[in-house]
């Protein structure tokens, strides 16, 4: 009875917030994906070298022009403070940091508040799980007060691992009118470009600045960082990772659209449909992307190739569909290529897994979990196989 009403709720769900988008294996148009190891004048790459000296830097030229904008680099200064440290937190299991890291330029700033559990039991530095939180702060209560799935501290530290997360309105509201507060504000010129960075290229930009505080913290083994996100989260960690290679490792839950997924199967959410709803969040140029994906000279494949030869986790879920699970899929089969550059086979299945059956023991690993869009203990429990699998072999 329950599950029929939550079939019928789904149902409901796509109906309205259809758009009239595709949910119909049989309407995917016949396309053709930008070969990821052809170079754009024209030569296939068949080294590693190769693939880092020309082709990537390449492809992420070409998402930094047509989707994401650009990633400035430059600033004066960047300070961190400890403003909370408890180190008997969760009955002494753990270490809490709250750090504020303040980033200032021309004699703008912006200041990300960063949250950070460290595991007691390690008595040498620990691997590190930082979440690009895009829901509300109470999903990452610091006083542990409030505890919720989509940031189970208290089983990564359990597992071993540090845990943190900082919130992306700090650097940059999600919102089409104030997305600029923050960031951007540092970044002036970039809010006019066609080419300029919106909301998604401020949060990967703002855990790339996490990242360079963990570099200063001893209880963070740096080269153990993964970067975490969920959805619009999800889509932000994949550019992070992209943009930034000192992440040891991308899990991107259920990022579908201009995430995970392949744009040009048009399945569930368009590019048109996201930048109509989502101004924000993406770059002027992609605009010209609206209902014409095959005009994109990349596609998600892509993104997910720059992650090579770095260990990367996608995910899906039964019932979101807007997400596009099997194109999520086909993204991770089609970067194989750029991972077989460096040695690495992956341990991928042909065609998508059955329900809850993750892909752990493999450099790109991948679950559709049963449910709805959102991220659970049973997508966590995977990542910390999969990290486990990837750092110590067990
Ligand atoms: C909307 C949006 C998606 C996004 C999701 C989320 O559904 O269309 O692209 O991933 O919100 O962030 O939860």
């Amino acid at each position: 009875m329950f599950r029929r009403l939550k079939i019928c709720l789904s149902l409901l769900f796509i109906l309205i917030k259809g758009y009239g988008q595709n949910y119909d294996e049989t309407k995917v148009p016949i396309y053709t994906l930008p070969e990821v190891l052809k170079t754009l004048d024209g030569k296939t790459v068949s080294k590693a070298a190769e693939w880092e000296k020309k082709r990537r830097p390449e492809i992420l030229t070409l998402f930094e022009e047509n989707i994401y904008g650009q990633m400035p680099k430059s600033y004066d200064r960047i300070t961190y403070k400890t403003v909370n440290d408890n180190p008997n937190a969760m009955d002494g299991k753990a270490r809490l940091k709250e750090v504020t890291i303040t980033v200032e330029k021309a004699k703008k700033s912006v200041a990300i508040h960063l949250i950070l559990f460290t595991p007691n039991a390690n008595k040498k530095s620990s691997p590190v799980f930082l979440l690009i939180n895009n829901r509300g702060n109470e999903n990452t209560d610091p006083s542990r007060k409030m505890k919720s799935e989509f940031w189970p501290a208290e089983m990564a530290i359990d597992s071993g691992y540090a845990i943190a997360a900082f919130h992306v309105s700090d650097a940059a509201p999600d919102n089409k009118d104030t997305y600029q507060n923050g960031v951007l504000q540092l970044y002036p010129n970039q809010v006019t470009a066609d080419n300029g960075m919106k909301a998604i290229g401020a949060w990967a930009w703002a855990a790339s600045r996490v990242m360079d505080y963990f570099k200063t913290d001893a209880a963070i083994d740096f080269s153990k960082v993964s970067v975490v996100g969920h959805s619009r989260g999800g889509k932000a960690a994949l550019w992070a990772g992209a943009q930034d290679q000192r992440f040891a490792m991308v899990f991107s839950n259920c990022s579908g659209n201009t995430g995970a997924a392949l744009a040009r199967r048009q399945f569930g959410e368009t590019i048109k449909r996201i930048n109509t709803t989502f101004p924000h969040w993406f770059n002027t140029n992609y605009k010209r992307f609206n209902d014409n994906e095959n005009a994109l000279p990349v596609d998600q494949h892509m993104l997910i190739s720059m992650m090579a030869p770095r260990p990367v986790y996608t995910t899906s879920a039964t019932e979101d569909l807007w997400a596009d699970p099997k194109g999520s899929y086909l993204s991770l089969i089609e970067s194989q290529k750029v991972y077989a550059l460096y040695g690495k086979k992956s341990g991928l299945t042909l065609t998508p897994p059955p329900t809850n059956t993750p892909i752990i023991h493999s450099v790109m690993g991948y679950h559709n979990r049963e449910g709805i869009h959102n991220m659970t203990t049973y997508d966590w429990g995977n990542f910390i196989r999969f990290a486990n699998f990837h750092y110590y072999g067990r």
